[in-house]
């Protein structure tokens, strides 16, 4: 009998599939794909745009048929709901982007919350009792929101250009007594923060506006820009300008994507691979 050459697709190959729309412009497929073959998984990652209304079968049925993936903007919430066992992180911010089976139940993690962790760690090390400041509350700043309650900061300002939302986001936190809003900049002047962190979407597109001006607030400790784009963010690159430790969002794409692997092949994820694949 014939063996397969390493890396070749087999009966045996498990699909692990990118649900969102768009998906092209997506990373993913490159640093996973590298890592597969690195780790000799027998897997293929392939980005598939669709619909939310399909997203529930999508997901189920791929997970059943020994597959697993992950998911992207816009479907991440119906994502939380079309699984069958949900991590804290998927109950905590209703988001889920990563699921796959285990013992004949789909299982659903939101690994971005393993991702801004480990990119606030590889930035400024442990941040308990940090006061960070973090811009946006969306999808992202739930993720950020709950990898800091995790981690014991002393306090999380939340400034978002719709007050509304940042009230939802705090509602969606009831453990969270260090989260406060702030209604607008002028509220922060003298204001000193160890982290600010961008989780707004301002900064994709190279016409934006910066997020923050950093000469708002009396000082910054360092900048999270959980955005990424080609060549960094402007919002980094100004940071970096003002002497502020600054990293862009590709730390946390690396570190979610890192753990979603773990869940997908229960093996440590071979992260260098990762790193030089994203480079
Ligand atoms: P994500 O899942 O990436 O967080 P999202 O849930 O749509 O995406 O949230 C986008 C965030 O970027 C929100 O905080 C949004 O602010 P609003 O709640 O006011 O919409 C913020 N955002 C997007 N465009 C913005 C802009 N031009 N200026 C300021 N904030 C903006």
């Amino acid at each position: 009998m014939n063996s397969a050459p390493p890396g070749a697709i087999t009966p045996a190959t498990r699909l692990i599939a990118l649900l969102g729309d768009p998906v092209s412009h997506s990373l993913s497929p490159r640093f996973q794909n590298a890592a597969f073959r690195a780790a000799g998984v027998d897997g293929v990652y392939l980005a598939l745009r669709c619909s939310g209304a399909d997203v529930p079968g999508l997901l189920r049925g791929i997970a059943r048929a020994g597959g697993g993936g992950n998911v992207t903007v816009p479907h991440k919430a119906v994502a939380a709901e079309s699984v069958e066992l949900r991590t804290s992180a998927v109950e905590r911010t209703g988001a889920c982007n990563t699921f796959w089976l285990e013992d004949g139940k789909v299982c659903g993690d939101n690994t971005d919350v393993a991702g801004v962790r480990a990119a606030i760690r590889a930035l400024i090390g442990d941040p308990a009792g940090a006061r960070v400041l973090l811009v946006g509350a969306g999808g992202a700043a739930r993720g950020a929101v709950a990898a800091l309650l995790d981690d014991d900061v002393a306090s999380i300002h939340l400034l978002n250009r719709t007050p509304a939302r940042a009230r939802d986001l705090v509602e969606a936190f009831p453990e969270g007594s260090a989260l406060g809003i702030v209604t607008g900049v002028a509220e922060l002047r003298g204001e000193r923060f160890d982290l600010v962190i961008n989780a707004t979407s301002v900064g994709l597109h190279p016409g934006d506006p910066l997020p923050f001006e950093f000469d708002t607030v009396g000082g910054v400790g360092a900048a999270l820009d959980l955005v990424y784009a080609p060549g960094e963010t402007r919002w980094v690159r100004e940071a970096r300008a003002a002497g502020i430790p600054a990293a862009d969002g590709i730390e946390m794409l690396l570190h979610q994507g890192a753990a979603a692997f773990e869940r997908w092949w229960s093996r440590p994820a071979p992260l260098e691979v990762m790193r030089a694949a994203l480079s």
